[in-house]
């Protein structure tokens, strides 16, 4: 529909009609509104695979359509594959037309502050660069295929301890560096049809409410055109949201009279309600149409699936060349997740998987003969992690340490099998204080429904793995630079650790963790070398082309992942050591050599300023009580290009 078609559509709406289309119909639709022929759209969630349930129900442990459960984003980040991540959002869409839902509640972009939070595995990373880039990949994804993405949660929703209560409190720059980057480039560049207003407060103002942010930012200052959403009972003031610039409250609520009462009144001007409106409008005709209603074929979304999960398994350690193991070796399958795999994360991400493969299931399909008794093992694989109870949605952790059966069972069998490989199923990091005990460590994550085969591919060799860590592992939880600040107190977090989130904290403080951003081995190796800059100084409007040789010097094909950081100058602003700003993964056959190259403009060198200084890229940011102008200063010469390879 067109613009002038909306138009005269908002002009025959009554007051009461256009408040009831600021609201949910139930759990998963907005309000249709029959006699002007406005359907209604249903959203779902989201993000790893759909969860779709009927409008009255909104069970987070069951009762959803059978689907394809795809890596959760800890697993899938690790991929650090921008083709990946755009194939699930594709695939994702596809089966979005199918089965009639029209919005998918995806991607999930929050920086993982703190390894406690409960729903790290819903997130991609702690570093803005990847989690925009991954997202951007799939919300594009998603979108090729006539269904919306909705980017959430917008934003510093990073724990969920008071998560509907808590104010998140950080200086400007920490949000436009480290909280809203992610966002920013989804935004800009997949133009997504809707964002999610996150739970909590931003400096004391709910983020449903947050006028400054909802529309000083993201409408005004990254021209986002799509309609916002609330998270689902976030908000808390109707009127307030409408003003904000939040359009559409999710789910159903008995409160559209106050919207109509408020305009009556005047405390709400109606072309603020129309504005809303239109918003919806747009989408929901824009969604209705590309409806196609075709029957799901899982079998491409199982290989996809079962891809995705190989490329983003994690080699931690890998002593003595002990894997990939060979089909000769007598192999011992250890723990209940080898039959049984944690594959995803528990709440509203929660899917029916269509069905899922565990590491037993795929040996065995596979041919591998497996031997029950440890003692008639050469080696044992070792399945453990967390279990749903210890991390999901909805609370955080209190500690990183597995639980102490977990912990046992490491040491008792590397006591008795020296050919240990210990296979991790976790949402987010864990300590090891057994990290020196088993000969290989394999970061599996919750890998999607698919994961078994995936286990199995990479432990004896069909594929290489090629993962890196999108987070850091500490070596205790007391070393994370939030701990002193997390969960907050009496409801207010502040984030005294600043800019210093994640590696940038670890790298500046030189302090070592258990296994840094960036890393994972493989079962080839690989050579970086001549890196090369085109130049040496650069003014604002000019970029900068580097470019590296990576030359595979193994035996075995496998991928890297390229890793471009910069190093700032030191001056008169306090800045992380180093921070990723680019990177691409390769695939390379043995004695194989690619150049990678990259363009770095003006941003990637530059911090946010409080203080106005020549160049701007935050340009006028509406304050409370001021207008400041917020602008970014970009160091005249760059000292160092840091390429950098785990
Ligand atoms: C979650 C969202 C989700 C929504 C609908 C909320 O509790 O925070 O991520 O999309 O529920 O299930």
């Amino acid at each position: 529909m067109n613009p002038a078609d909306i138009e005269k559509l908002v002009a025959l709406l009554s007051l009461e009609e256009k408040a009831a289309l600021c609201s949910g119909l139930d759990n998963w639709h907005t309000k249709p509104i029959e006699r002007l022929g406005i359907p209604s759209i249903m959203m779902s969630d989201g993000p790893h695979g759909l969860r779709v349930q009927s409008g009255t129900e909104n069970n987070l442990n069951g009762g959803s359509v059978p689907t394809v459960c795809f890596p959760s984003a800890c697993a899938s980040a690790a991929s650090f594959d921008r083709e990946l991540l755009n194939a699930m959002g594709e695939e994702l869409g596809q089966q979005c037309q199918s089965l009639g839902v029209h919005v998918l509640l995806g991607p999930a972009v929050n920086i993982k502050r703190s390894p406690l939070c409960g729903r790290n595995f819903e997130y991609f990373s702690e570093d803005p660069c990847l989690a925009g880039e991954l997202g951007a990949a799939y919300s594009i994804g998603i979108q090729s295929q006539g269904v919306g993405a909705c980017v959430k949660h917008f934003f510093a929703n990073n724990q969920e301890y008071l998560r509907m209560s808590s104010s998140s409190n950080a200086d400007e720059r920490t949000l436009r560096e480290i909280y809203l980057p992610a966002f920013e480039n989804i935004v800009k560049t997949a133009k997504p049809a809707s964002v999610m207003a996150s739970y909590n407060k931003i400096d004391g103002v709910f983020s449903t409410e947050n006028k400054n942010y909802l529309t000083g930012l993201l409408r005004d200052e990254w021209g986002f055109d799509g309609f916002v959403v609330s998270d689902w009972g976030a908000t808390h003031n109707r009127v307030g949201a409408i003003k904000a610039g939040c359009d559409l409250t999710m789910p159903a609520e008995s409160t559209d009279s106050e919207i109509v009462a408020a305009v009556n009144v005047g405390e709400l001007q109606e072309s603020d309600l129309n504005n809303s409106v239109r918003r919806i409008l747009e989408l929901v005709f824009k969604m209705d149409e590309s409806k196609s209603g075709s029957e799901v074929d899982f079998a491409p979304g199982y290989e996809l699936a079962r891809k995705i999960a190989s490329e983003s398994i994690v080699l931690l350690k890998n002593d003595d060349s002990v894997l990939p193991l060979s089909r000769s070796q007598k192999v011992a399958f250890i723990g209940e997740f080898a039959d049984s795999p944690r594959y995803q994360g528990g709440g509203s991400s929660h899917v029916n998987a269509e069905r899922v493969t565990s590491a037993k299931d795929a040996a065995r399909n596979a041919g591998i003969e497996l031997v029950e008794d440890i003692a008639a093992a050469d080696v044992a694989v070792l399945f453990i992690g967390l279990t749903e109870a210890e991390e999901s949605e909805g609370f955080d952790r209190t500690h990183l340490r597995l639980s102490a059966a977990h912990e046992q069972l490491v040491e008792e069998t590397c006591a008795f099998c020296p050919n240990t490989v210990v296979v991790l199923h976790n949402g987010s990091p864990v300590e090891m204080p057994w990290v020196d005990k088993p000969k290989a460590i394999v970061e599996a994550y919750l890998g999607g429904e698919a994961i078994g085969e995936a286990v199995v591919d990479v432990l004896f060799g069909k594929a290489n793995p090629s993962g890196r860590l999108p987070e850091t592992f500490p070596k205790k939880l007391s070393d994370n630079p939030s701990y002193l600040s997390f969960p907050g107190e009496r409801g207010i977090v502040k984030y005294q650790e600043g800019v210093f989130a994640g590696y940038r904290y670890y790298v500046t403080k030189e302090l070592a963790p258990l296994f840094p951003f960036g890393f994972g081995l493989s079962y080839t190796k690989f050579e970086y070398g001549d890196l090369s800059l085109n130049k040496s100084e650069m003014d604002e409007n000019d970029s900068l082309a580097v470019s590296v040789k990576v030359k595979n010097v193994g035996m075995s094909a496998g991928k890297t992942v390229v890793q471009l950081y910069v190093a700032p100058e030191q001056g008169e602003v306090i800045r992380p050591l180093r921070e990723l700003k680019k990177f691409e993964k390769i695939g390379l056959e043995p004695g194989e050599t690619k150049t990678v190259a990259f363009e770095l403009s003006k941003r990637d060198f530059a911090y946010w300023s409080e203080f106005a200084l020549p160049f701007t890229w935050g340009g006028l940011f509406q304050t409370s009580a001021t207008k400041a102008l917020c602008c970014q200063s970009m160091a005249s010469s760059f000292s160092c290009v840091a390429l950098w390879s785990a």
